[in-house]
């Protein structure tokens, strides 16, 4: 097990693109880091220029402190996991886990390829269908199969390329919650390109978000959602996504299409000399101000205004409001929408509101929103003008001394 440093990495393909564009990270051993970004954004490139499939335009790779820009493959001794895991149909589940071994450098023994194996599958719960073909298999014992076959290598990290995108909605979530424990029973250093949000929220220590080749923020899923860089980063992770209204801050006022707002002073602040804004702020950071208790009330700010309609989903309920908008945000919008490859950014405000509410659409009501929560972006660059970003690194702080933590008790057992 191994970091793995990536320092300034550019890929340019032969037409000249950058499809990765000058990306650093380093990743520590045992870390678990997801890249993440619409489609076309350079994640697979990027993965395949860690293992060796693609060569480095320019940067610096190395693994475990030594360069390997140069290296073969296998002389990286990385483990891939691909979204078609190519098992091999004549061969037993025993075999195709044992394959690796049977090759060239890493040849093992008969008794060794025995112990192997066997280990890796009683920790994949495979051990009673070692003797079974593939195609006799779900698609989860098949994915285990797989994982298996990167197991017994014995390799410094796994790289993972989508490997659950072939799987029903169920089988992902309970593969992604397999994948999870074996990384952290294991404490391989893992590497993950996903653009599902849920895998990069709940598999990542870290999660890198890329747009066209560049990183745009490297952080923990918690610092990304409360603390995110810019507009690209805000707008891609959470689901319903973030709002993003026009804004005009006037002392410590926001004046937004629905009506007044007072915002906390340092936000306020942090926008000064920047008169129009973009407001951003999570469905969850609002409620029907019947049910916010007194004591909470004062953190934040009421407003009337009239829903479209609402869906009660039983846990919660979401409200829609449209919202007048120039044509200047309008394309702004759908600017944001295109980059992140997202349907299309209504004028239109996404409430989640309790389940209890009795707010429905067609009539005026009073909502309530939690001003400490909401961000202010400059619309030009899309930079957040009000990211704390002390707070941020506190988050990420306590997801890696979390991970530790795990490591070492799983080292222990
Ligand atoms: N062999 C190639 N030759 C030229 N351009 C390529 C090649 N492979 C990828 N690209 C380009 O590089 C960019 C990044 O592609 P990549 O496959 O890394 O994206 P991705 O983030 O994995 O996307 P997806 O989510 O769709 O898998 C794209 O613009 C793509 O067109
Ligand atoms: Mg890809």
């Amino acid at each position: 097990m191994a970091s793995i440093t990536l320092k300034n990495l550019v890929k340019k393909y032969d037409d000249g693109f950058p499809a990765v564009n000058d990306v650093s990270i380093e990743i520590a051993d045992g870390e678990f880091v997801i890249l993440v970004g619409p489609s076309g954004c350079g994640k697979s490139t990027l993965l395949r220029m860690i293992v060796g499939l693609e060569d480095i335009t320019s940067g610096e790779l190395s693994i475990g402190g030594r360069r390997m820009n140069d290296a073969a493959p296998r002389e990286r001794n990385l483990a891939m996991v691909f979204q078609n895991y190519a098992l091999y149909p004549h061969l037993s589940v025993f075999e195709n886990i044992a394959f690796p071994l049977r090759l060239g450098k890493a040849k093992a023994t008969k008794s060794e390829i025995r112990s192997r194996v066997t280990e890796a599958a009683s920790m994949l719960e495979l051990t009673e269908h070692l003797d079974r073909k593939p195609a006799n298999l779900s698609g989860g014992q098949r994915q285990r199969v797989a994982m298996g076959r990167a197991i017994v290598r014995r390799a410094e990290a796994f790289l993972f390329d989508e490997p659950l995108s072939n799987l029903d909605a169920k089988l992902r979530g309970q593969m992604r919650s397999e994948i999870l424990q074996l990384q952290r029973r294991l404490g391989t250093t893992s590497v993950y390109v996903t653009h599902d949000q849920t895998e990069a929220m709940t598999l990542g220590d870290r999660v890198a978000v890329l747009k066209r080749g560049v990183l745009q923020q490297l952080a923990s899923p918690r610092e990304l959602y409360e603390q995110p860089l810019n507009l690209f980063v805000a707008g891609f992770i959470g689901s319903p996504s973030m709002n993003f209204l026009p804004a005009t801050v006037q002392g410590t006022t926001l004046r937004t299409p629905f009506g007044d707002l007072e915002i906390p002073a340092e936000k306020a602040a942090a926008a000064s000399g920047k008169p129009v804004v973009l407001m951003g702020v999570r469905p969850e950071s609002f409620e029907d101000a019947e049910l916010v208790q007194d004591q909470v009330r004062g953190h934040g700010s009421t407003f009337t205004a009239r829903l479209t309609h609402t869906e009660w989903l039983g846990n919660e309920q979401y409200g829609y409001l449209p919202f007048e908008a120039t044509a200047e945000v309008r394309s702004l919008l759908a600017g944001l929408a295109r980059d992140l490859d997202a349907e299309e950014l209504k004028p239109q405000l996404v409430v989640t509101l309790d389940a209890a509410s009795r707010i429905r659409g067609g009539r005026d009501v009073l909502l309530w929103l939690d001003t400490r929560r909401i961000h202010l972006f400059d619309p030009s660059t899309g930079e957040n003008l009000t990211r704390d970003a002390a707070a941020g690194a506190e988050l990420t702080a306590a997801a890696a001394s979390d991970r530790a933590e795990e490591l070492a008790r799983a080292r222990q057992g």
